[in-house]
């Protein structure tokens, strides 16, 4: 099962509208805005800094980034068109942040030309890390600063208990939206082994308490593996009553750890 956010523009228009809007529920998390603006509260920036995210989706994060650097330029590439169009039509308040259709394997720019390189949750979602590394730092500028931030997916749970029937929708949707869910246990060591000398390495937590948070993930999750035929009808709706359930208790529990990764080319 490939995750489809190797080939968003493949997975079809009904999907970008889907996780364009849930990209931008997910940044407004408080955990998140935190999360983001720890990394970017570190970076030295001047008026003229040259900041790119990788991977930039609808733009939920780069117009963090475009907000926290102005005046400073922002440029915001993905490799699907459609999360582009997306992303250009969900911006338009911010004058410093332009949007380009790039994969980050392969970045329109000239080497040593970028004084920040942004990876928010991409590296889990590409087959080889390595090739958006090595192009991240080719198009910094020696002292210029990689930031990767992702999901340790490999930890993610909905679960209570041991063997929780409910943890299922957690694994289903790692297995189904994820390229590799042990990526952040490899980062140090990516990012070292392109050269980059490690500055700071932090994970924190990301707990999904609300119906409007979780529902979504436990209906799509149940629904895909009926889908697929390996559950039937009954289990699908149980487990979705089962999170109706603890939603009417007040006691849903969703766990994510996002680690933070400062990395900087050395001069
Ligand atoms: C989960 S989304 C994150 C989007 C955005 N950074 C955010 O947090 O809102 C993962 C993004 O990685 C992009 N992606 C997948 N393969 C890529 C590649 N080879 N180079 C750059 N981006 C890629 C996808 O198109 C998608 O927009």
């Amino acid at each position: 099962m490939a995750d489809p956010f190797q080939n968003v523009d493949a997975a079809g228009p009904e999907f970008i509208k889907i996780f364009a809007d849930s990209m931008d529920v997910r940044q407004s998390d408080p955990a998140m805005e935190q999360i983001v603006a720890t990394y970017l509260g570190k970076l030295s920036l001047s008026d003229d800094s040259t900041l790119i995210e990788v991977g930039a989706g609808a733009g939920a994060v780069a117009r963090r980034i475009a907000a926290h650097a102005d005046p400073a330029q922002v440029v915001a590439y993905d490799p699907s068109a459609g999360f582009i169009e997306e992303a250009k039509a969900r911006a338009r308040d911010h004058a410093n942040l332009r949007f380009e259709v790039a994969d980050g394997a392969a970045l329109p720019r000239d080497d040593a030309s970028t004084d920040v390189v942004i990876m928010h949750t991409v590296l889990t979602h590409v087959v080889d890390p390595r090739a958006l590394i090595t192009e991240a730092v080719r198009v910094l500028r020696s002292g210029g600063t990689l930031i990767a931030c992702d999901a340790d997916f490999s930890k993610a749970t909905f679960a209570h208990f041991p063997n929780d029937p409910l943890d299922a929708c957690a694994r289903e949707f790692v297995r189904s939206f994820v390229t590799d869910p042990y990526l952040v246990g490899k980062l140090r060591g990516l990012l070292s082994g392109a050269g980059l000398g490690l500055e700071f390495f932090d994970v924190q937590s990301r707990v999904v308490t609300t119906p409007q948070q979780m529902r979504p993930w436990v209906e799509m999750t149940a629904n895909a593996m009926q889908e697929r035929g390996e559950i039937g009808p009954g289990l699908a709706q149980a487990l979705i009553a089962e999170h109706e359930r603890r939603a009417e208790a007040g006691v849903l529990y969703g766990y994510q750890a996002f680690a933070t990764a400062i990395a900087r080319k050395p001069g």
